[in-house]
């Protein structure tokens, strides 16, 4: 079989090609047929003189959708997308769709997502399903090439590993179980075992909250290291990103293209490391004079932005009456970018007056809100690392700093661009007295922990891990706005299906 994505080890040979019609348009005696085929797509010419009666017909039968064969040759085309064109000889339908309810215009994201079925044939989704595919191989790759084992963590369990207040409990026969939150504990057993591991499978969260960052269902790959200290976690941590950040520049062009992602932006977040500060610096970042005045700054380049854009805006439109028509296109297109970004330059200027509220009250001792992490990532090109976090809003199992009690040896990794937190973890607390207080005082029952406990029994040693979420590191790579495009069928508060 011959795909779209090999067409350049054909040229000027006759190949077929399977798929369906993406887009097409007629002229007479000739149609121009945007075909997909999964590896990408091409444009097929079907003059009615090259073609047999039979297939003419078959052509101007064409909807949206239809599944086809096409025969011709292979012609280099750099207008076209893809490179290539097909100069049709032969068209046979396996199918004529139905009228297609996606149509290339603009759809409201929810009947999007009741369409979600079909709304992944369409490009940015194709895309974006691509990226994340590259980003799952380069993690497998990333930790094979360094001699990590690749083991698998239940997803019925009978313990809560991050906190107790998002559960989802199911029946287990007599019993009772809830799906895993995070296959960590049990990572750590298999790190005893295996010293470097890594599990990637599913994980749940009953996140009553709807938000852009949020799934009910979500890929983890958490990686556990016996002898790793916070240090360590963090350099693997930051090690990992750089890796799959470069994997997907490399090997993703097309696929960042068809996303418009600005890969500049993306090519800078690995070009310098990563700035690692405490929890405690980055709450006196948020409430220092610099903080305030980085935002007020804000307010005055948004302000200047809209002026701009507006201009520009005015100008090609005076321009539009006399262009060519593909000039009218660009400036069509061109019109709606720069409608987009004045929408998102007015949330911004909306929401800022909050997020500078929220900074400058915000007390040691909370979590960060995603407004927070925004700004503390705002003055960096990278991801950051903030360490070191108040023990009572962390997990359990999280080794204190030894100096000073009241702190976690935890690490978290925020994306630039206002994509937040993507990587959680820490130094595991490996004292067997301690961990059993902690399982006491935070009313986790004794008995089911009892397998967790004996890894401080038998051999405790000092170690660490972490979890990286997929679907947030897909979106900020792929620069998309919501997580619920960056899983084939998300799941969230209020979706089950399709
Ligand atoms: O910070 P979290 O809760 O850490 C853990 O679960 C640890 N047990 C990991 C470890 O040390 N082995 O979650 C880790 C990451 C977050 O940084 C985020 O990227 C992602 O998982 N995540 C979610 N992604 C989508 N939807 C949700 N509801 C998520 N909750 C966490
Ligand atoms: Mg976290």
């Amino acid at each position: 079989m011959v795909y779209i994505s090999n067409l350049s080890d054909h040229v000027d040979e006759e190949v077929t090609l399977k798929g369906w019609v993406y887009n097409y348009r007629s002229s007479g005696s000739l149609y121009f047929v945007e075909m997909r085929d999964g590896s990408g797509i091409c444009q097929c010419v079907v003059a009615q003189d090259a073609v047999s009666d039979e297939a003419w017909e078959q052509t101007e039968a064409l909807r949206q959708e239809s599944s086809l064969k096409i025969t011709g040759t292979v012609v280099e085309d750099e207008r076209s997308i893809g490179g290539h064109e097909l100069q049709v000889t032969d068209l046979e339908i396996y199918q004529v769709a139905e009228d297609y309810p996606i149509t290339p215009k603009e759809h409201g994201v929810d009947f999007l997502m009741e369409n979600r079925h079909l709304w992944l044939r369409s490009k940015r989704q194709w895309a974006a399903m691509r990226v994340r595919n590259e980003i799952i191989y380069a993690i497998h790759t990333f930790f094979q090439e360094r001699g990590f084992i690749q083991m698998d963590a239940p997803i019925f369990t009978g313990n809560a590993a991050e906190g107790t207040t998002n559960l989802f409990e199911t029946e287990y026969f007599d019993d009772q179980a809830y799906l895993t939150q995070s296959g960590q504990l049990y990572g750590e057993a298999m790190a005893m075992a295996h010293g470097l591991i890594y599990t990637f499978g599913p994980t749940f969260r009953a996140e009553k909250s709807k938000t852009r960052r949020h799934l009910t269902e979500f890929w983890m790959i958490e990686p556990e290291m016996a002898f790793y200290d916070l240090v360590d976690n963090m350099d693997l941590a930051e090690d990992f990103v750089t890796f799959i950040v470069k994997r997907v520049l490399d090997r993703c062009p097309k696929e960042l293209n068809a996303l418009e992602r600005d890969t500049e932006k993306l090519r800078k977040t690995v070009e310098g490391e990563f700035p690692r500060i405490s929890y405690t610096e980055a709450v006196e970042q948020l409430k220092s004079d610099d903080m305030a005045a980085m935002l007020d700054q804000m307010v005055e380049d948004r302000k200047q932005e809209i002026e701009e854009l507006k201009e520009e805006r005015e100008e090609i439109k005076k321009e539009k009456g006399q262009a060519k028509k593909w000039r009218k296109a660009q400036i069509d297109q061109r019109v709606k970018e720069i409608g987009n970004r004045l929408d998102q330059i007015e949330e911004d200027l909306r929401n800022i007056p909050d997020w500078r509220e929220s900074a400058l009250n915000f007390e040691w001792g909370e979590d960060f809100g995603g407004s927070d992490e925004t700004l503390l990532t705002m003055k960096y090109d990278t991801p950051i690392l903030v360490h070191r976090f108040p023990a009572d809003i962390k997990a359990f199992y999280m080794k204190r700093d030894p100096e000073d009690e009241k702190l976690a040896m935890a690490c978290d990794m925020l994306a630039p661009e206002g994509y937040g937190e993507i990587i959680g973890g820490s130094e595991r607390e490996d004292d067997l007295e301690t961990i059993q207080k902690r399982v006491e005082e935070h009313n986790l029952p004794e008995d089911i922990f009892q397998w967790y406990l004996d890894l401080r029994q038998y051999g405790s040693v000092p170690h660490s891990g972490f979890g990286l979420g997929l679907e947030r590191t897909v979106a900020w790579l792929c620069g998309l706005d919501h997580v619920r495009e960056t899983i084939p069928f998300p799941r969230m508060m209020g979706r089950l299906s399709p």
